[in-house]
Formats: C-alpha cells, sequence, structure tokens
C-alpha cells in the first residue's frame, strides 16, 4: 500500500475532477506485477494501468487500491468488472470512495464475482492524498485554502501596499508548486490593484498547469491592462462582480479577455461568496486556493468558507499599524475569540516558518490510520 500511495501522489493535483490513486498488483506468487497510476482526467484509472502491464500475472493475485474500484461508466469503463474480469483474487483497498455512484457498489461488484476484499489498509493517508475531493463529495462545494506571507507580526504587505518580497526563495518555492496543484487560484481586487500578478503557477523546472484566476472586483475596477486579464492557455479570468457594476466597464473588461460573473444579491455591497464558491464547484472547482489580501482572507473565514489556512511567517518585523495584516474584518472581543486551528503543522522552510492548520475537523481525521474505517 505504501507503493501505491506513492503512485498516487504522482497524480496529485493533475487528476481534477477525479481523486489520485495509485495501483500496484502482486502476482499469485506474491512478486510484483504491475503498477498504475491515475495521470490525469480522461486517462486510464490506476488499476486499469496496472492490471495492463500485469496482464495474465494478475490471476490469482493481489490487487492494492488506494481508492474503491469505480462501478460507473465515466469517461473511461468502470473499473470493478475490470478487475474481476482479470481474475484478480484478493483485493485490498485503502477507502471506499465516497462517489454515490460508487461508494460500496465497487466492492459489491467484486465481492459478487468472488473476489476477497479488505478495507481500511492506510484509509486516513488515502483519504487525506485527496482531501479536495472528498471535502467535495461531502459538502458538495470546493475546498478551500487561505494562503498568506506575512511578517513576524502579522503583516502581509508595507502601508504603501509593497509586498515584495516578504518570505524566501524556498517559501515562495513551495508556494508555487502549491498553486500546481489547486483547480483555482483567488485574490481580491485590492491586490490587483497593488501587486498587478500573474496569478499563475510557476514550478521550477517545469511548466505549470493553467489555473482558472477568479478576482472578487465589486465595481470591476479591475484595469484593463491587468496582467492576469489575458486568458492563459485557453483559461479566461473570472472577474466576480455584483449587479451594480458598470456595463461599459464590463464591455472594455471581456474585450480584455475576461469573463465578467455578474453575482447577487450583494453582500454589504460586495460580491457574495455562497454563490460563487456554488458556481466553482459546478464548474468542477474541488480545491480554490485563496490568496489574500487580507479584507478577502477576512471575508472567507468569517462567512465560514475556508477549511485550511497555510501562513508562511517570515523573521521580519514591519512595525506599522497602519500596513495591511493577513486577516482583516473578524475582530473578536477577546482573544478567545479569535479562530483557534486544528490539527496544526509547523514546517521550516529556509528562514520562515510555515504554519498549516484547519478551521474546522479535517474530512481525513474521521478515518483510522489502519483498518478502522
Ligand atoms: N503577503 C501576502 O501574502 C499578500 C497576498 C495578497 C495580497 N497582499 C497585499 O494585500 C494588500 C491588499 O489587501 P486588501 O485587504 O487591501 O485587498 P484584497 O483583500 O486583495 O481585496 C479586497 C477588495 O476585494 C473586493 N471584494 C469584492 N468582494 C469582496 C468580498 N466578498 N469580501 C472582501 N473583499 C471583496 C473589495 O473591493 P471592491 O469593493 O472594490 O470590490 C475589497 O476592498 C496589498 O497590499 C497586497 O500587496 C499580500
Amino acid at each position: 500500500m505504501d507503493e501505491a500511495l506513492a503512485l498516487a501522489r504522482r497524480g496529485e493535483g493533475r487528476t481534477s475532477p477525479n481523486p489520485a490513486v495509485g495501483a500496484v498488483v502482486l502476482d499469485a506468487r506474491g512478486e510484483l506485477a504491475g503498477r498504475g497510476w491515475h495521470e490525469r482526467a480522461g486517462a486510464p484509472h490506476a488499476e486499469a494501468a496496472a492490471l495492463r502491464e500485469a496482464g495474465e500475472r494478475a490471476r490469482g493475485g493481489t490487487l492494492y487500491l488506494t481508492l474503491e474500484p469505480c462501478a460507473h461508466q465515466g469517461r473511461t469503463p468502470p473499473c470493478a468488472p475490470a478487475v474481476a474480469g482479470a481474475g484478480v483474487a484478493r483485493v485490498v483497498a485503502a477507502v471506499q470512495d465516497p462517489d454515490p455512484r460508487t461508494s460500496g457498489r465497487g466492492f459489491q461488484i467484486l465481492r459478487d464475482a468472488g473476489v476477497r476484499i479488505e478495507a481500511g489498509l492506510r484509509a486516513r493517508e488515502a483519504v487525506r492524498l485527496n482531501e479536495p475531493f472528498f471535502t467535495w463529495q461531502r459538502e458538495g462545494r470546493p475546498f478551500v485554502t487561505l494562503k498568506a506571507a506575512a511578517s513576524l507580526d502579522g503583516r502581509i504587505a508595507s502601508r504603501t501596499g509593497a509586498s515584495r518580497w516578504i518570505t524566501g526563495e524556498r517559501a515562495r518555492a513551495w508556494a508555487h508548486e502549491y498553486r500546481d496543484r489547486v483547480d483555482a487560484i483567488l485574490v481580491g481586487s485590492g491586490t490587483v490593484l497593488k501587486d498587478d500578478p500573474l496569478l499563475t503557477a510557476r514550478p521550477e523546472g517545469r511548466e505549470g498547469k493553467p489555473l482558472l484566476r477568479i478576482i472578487l472586483d465589486s465595481h470591476l475596477e479591475t484595469p484593463e491592462t491587468a496582467k492576469v486579464l489575458p486568458p492563459d492557455r485557453g483559461v479566461a479570468t473570472i472577474l466576480a462582480t455584483t449587479g451594480e457594476a458598470p456595463r461599459e466597464r464590463e464591455a472594455l473588461l471581456r474585450r480584455a479577455g475576461a469573463e465578467v460573473l455578474r453575482l447577487g444579491p450583494p453582500e454589504g455591497g460586495r460580491v457574495p461568496l455562497a454563490p460563487l464558491v456554488v458556481e466553482l464547484g459546478k464548474r468542477g472547482v474541488r480545491h480554490l486556493l485563496v490568496e489574500g489580501g487580507g479584507r478577502v482572507h477576512g471575508a472567507f473565514l468569517g462567512g465560514g468558507w475556508a477549511h485550511k489556512v497555510l501562513f508562511f511567517l517570515a523573521p521580519l518585523i514591519m512595525g506599522d499599524a497602519q500596513a495591511p495584516g493577513a486577516v482583516a474584518g473578524l475582530a473578536p472581543g477577546l482573544p478567545g475569540g479569535g479562530l483557534r486551528l486544528t490539527h496544526v503543522r509547523w514546517e521550516r522552510l529556509g528562514e520562515d516558518m510555515l504554519a498549516e492548520g484547519y478551521l474546522r475537523p479535517p474530512v481525513w481525521a474521521a478515518y483510522g490510520e489502519d483498518g478502522d474505517v
């Protein structure tokens, strides 16, 4: 199963809207016969790839899989009947598929064909690997991660709005690797006006995948010359706005290549987040990365839309109460009224520290390490 999980990780961030899955086939003597992983949506599923490599050696063997084989026809044929047809004697799966079209039915097809099933080995790890997918299946909306780079005193820019660079090279490279694993990235109009970002994934040594980019801009004040507007490899940037935004601005921004998405009713004059996340979910976004600024982070946290935060802390002191903070607008009366994170992990990246934590128990926390699903 370790090997199957490692194979699944090769597809991480590439398979959306599908989960990343890995598979290993051992022959009847327990020797490695085939390996596979789901490389991207539309490509063969992990078990199909592993069975193809194993060929006749799968007969009487064991298939290790990080997720229950699918029972439904998607872009590729269902896997459970193919596993049974390959003559596999035993399937060890990390976790049941939460997709209602398959959940439990994949195992049943195999049982009916006389295949022995063991489920639950390394379940927590398998779910954690696919937390956006599992969250989407449970909540019907994207998994939302908030990311910020702050000084030790919590500032994400100077009072003039300059934010380059707060963290060091390693943290910035890490952030680009992370961008390359999400489906969509969102910032507020304040960040576009101050930073004029590209919002693309630029992982080291390879081309990043095109991301769906979203700007919250209630009055369509984003300049037509903003770097984020030209479509990236055919993917248009969405300017999420309200019904109040001027029509002539809409026409100009459309001409610059953007999609204008009017959402309503406005919340405090601003873009309402509830219909936005629903719309993104419909478009197949499983993982949305929110990269600020402070007011947008405050809106996502205050509305309960965020699942996870990734805050980088740099050994830098800004010492300016006028400089923007990582989160604005929550204003608890007492420290205890702040949002305390759960399942916190700290990682050192060069001179900086990365804090990862959840706003509510993560979807994988309900699964056992081994066996007890
Ligand atoms: N270090 C970092 O990690 C980092 C990351 C990002 C940004 N920054 C810095 O943060 C600063 C910008 O932060 P900011 O707080 O001024 O701006 P922001 O959060 O980027 O954008 C806020 C603006 O977004 C628009 N908006 C539309 N709908 C909204 C909603 N539902 N909730 C919240 N905002 C909504 C509002 O303007 P309208 O009413 O006009 O629509 C609002 O003023 C810049 O200086 C930038 O450099 C730093």
